[in-house]
């Protein structure tokens, strides 16, 4: 792997980085978007996506015009940069998509390699295999094998300063993704797509999705540049980021634009079930739906394709800023909410928290509680980690904030769900200056009751009495047995006063 893709900041796994493409003589922002432009039917003119939607890189697809007599004469004589009018960054495809819907191609790794190098691609791809989901382990077993070499032929091939894909497959066996991450890394090519998630993203499968990713950033170098192959809708963009990807090609937009979808962050509409355009876009603020229905057909598809492609830059924008400000969490709770299976990929996305936290900073602005996945974000992991560190000896009283009880402690120790007893030095310091509800929901109860379990399990030596007013019983119960409760009759409305 060259020396290409630099993280700036991370908010948990999700990352501001940037991509140097030497051939392109560009530095690409990530997370980036890559509209996909069809040599055949161009939706919108490559130069148009760079000075309207600020794209930096596109993709198109080297196997079509390799195949098509005119398109490939051209092509090889005036270039891929000067033929579609755009000078970033231009990613190139294998064909591969086109083997997995056809069963073949015509073309091996080397020569689609010195193809795509001739005509001036600045990151090129190999004929990997697509394997689908849910195969049969064999088969995924085989194809990967048949991937892998395919890559490493890739690594032989001579294409100058052109960067170099290393497709990850394994069908929805995570350790084959881990394994085949590892591999890809290990070889001299640049930038790691997770191939084949195209069926599980349009079958809503985000769980399967976050496993894999998962899997597959386990198996890479924090250095390494993560492409989500296919994925391009918008309502999965920060979830997606979260799980640590930082490229995505959107063919969405036109594609949905052709049926007549109008692309939301919160999910697809169709434009015949439109009376209002909830978004901000020239497009939207232009028209309205029912001037859109009387239009002819290609003269609306090309506006919806220009709103989608608007509400999917705009989206990156928004999970930008979220990462430089450290919301990501907030954001990806938001969109969570859009759609059950959303939620459920990002639950599976926090199984995985130990991989979040070791790249989530220490410090940023407020923690907002909002929802009960926010009782296991990494700050919460890492509060309860800290917990351990602590040597307390003598009567301590963990509390909540408010109230007073008439007997003397030798120290006391703050509770705020979900993190649990923290030290009154800690009051001012991140996560602990979190924005929490008044009301909690039970799970932000145990999670801090977890971090007073952890506690006291590595201070034996210390006597702990808890007064924790409205705490629901049944996660009362589950405290240590020789901790004293103070029940409510004991606590008194004078607030902060005695200890
Ligand atoms: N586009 C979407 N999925 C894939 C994939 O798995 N491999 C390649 N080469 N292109 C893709
Ligand atoms: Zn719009």
């Amino acid at each position: 792997m060259r020396d290409v893709f630099e993280v700036r900041t991370y908010d948990g796994a999700g990352r501001l980085g940037e991509l140097t493409v030497p051939r392109a003589d560009v530095t690409v922002e990530t997370p980036a978007l890559l509209p996909v432009v069809n040599p055949h039917v161009q939706t919108l003119e490559p130069s148009r996506l760079q000075s309207e939607f600020g794209a930096e890189i596109m993709i198109t697809n080297s196997y079509i015009l390799h195949g098509s007599g005119d398109l490939r004469d051209t092509v090889l004589e005036e270039g891929l940069h000067d033929m579609l009018g755009f000078d970033g960054a231009i990613m190139t495809d294998s064909g591969s998509f086109q083997l997995a819907e056809y069963g073949e191609i015509d073309v091996t790794t080397p020569e689609i390699l010195q193809f795509q190098h001739d005509i001036g691609s600045d990151i090129g791809t190999p004929v990997d295999i697509p394997t689908p989901p849910d195969v049969e382990r064999e088969q995924a077993e085989s194809e990967l094998n048949t991937t892998q070499e395919r890559l490493e032929i890739a690594e032989g091939v001579d294409v100058g300063e052109m960067l170099v894909n290393a497709p990850i497959q394994g069908s929805t066996y995570t350790d084959l993704r881990r394994e085949a991450a590892e591999h890809a890394y290990s070889t001299s090519l640049d930038v790691f797509p997770i191939g084949a998630v195209v069926p599980l993203l349009n079958s809503y499968r985000y769980a399967d999705v976050a496993e894999i990713v998962d899997s597959v950033k386990r198996g890479l170098g924090g250095d390494a540049p993560v492409h989500l192959f296919g994925a391009g809708h918008p309502m999965m963009f920060a979830l997606a980021v979260a799980m640590g990807c930082d490229l995505f090609d959107s063919a969405a937009y036109a594609l949905y634009a052709r049926d007549e979808r109008y692309l939301t962050v919160r999910g697809t509409e169709h434009l015949e079930d439109l009376e209002y355009f909830p978004c901000h876009c020239p497009i939207c603020s232009d028209y309205t739906p029912a001037e859109l229905r009387k239009m002819d057909d290609q003269a609306a598809e090309d506006l919806l394709a220009e709103h989608n492609l608007h509400v999917s830059f705009g989206e990156m924008r928004t999970i930008k800023q979220a990462i430089k400000e450290g919301s990501l969490f907030e954001l990806v709770e938001q969109r969570a909410r859009n759609h059950p299976t959303m939620l459920d990929g990002y639950r599976t996305l926090l199984d995985g928290v130990d991989r979040l936290e070791a790249s989530d900073p220490a410090s940023k602005d407020a923690f907002f509680h909002v929802s009960t996945e926010s009782s296991r974000r990494p700050e919460v992991v890492r509060h309860h980690e800290r917990l351990d560190r602590f040597d307390l000896d003598g009567e301590i009283l963990l509390a909540t904030d408010r109230g007073a009880l008439d007997r003397e402690f030798d120290e006391r120790w703050a509770v705020t769900p979900p993190f649990g007893p923290y030290p009154p030095a800690l009051s001012e310091a991140y996560p602990l200056t979190a924005e929490v509800p008044e009301r909690f929901e039970r799970q932000a109860y145990a999670a801090a009751a977890e971090g007073i379990r952890r506690l006291v399990a590595v201070n034996p030596d210390a006597e702990f009495t808890v007064a924790l007013w409205d705490w629901p019983d049944d996660v009362l119960e589950t405290l240590p047995d020789d901790i004293r409760v103070e029940s409510t009759d004991s606590y008194s409305e004078k607030t902060e006063e005695s200890v």
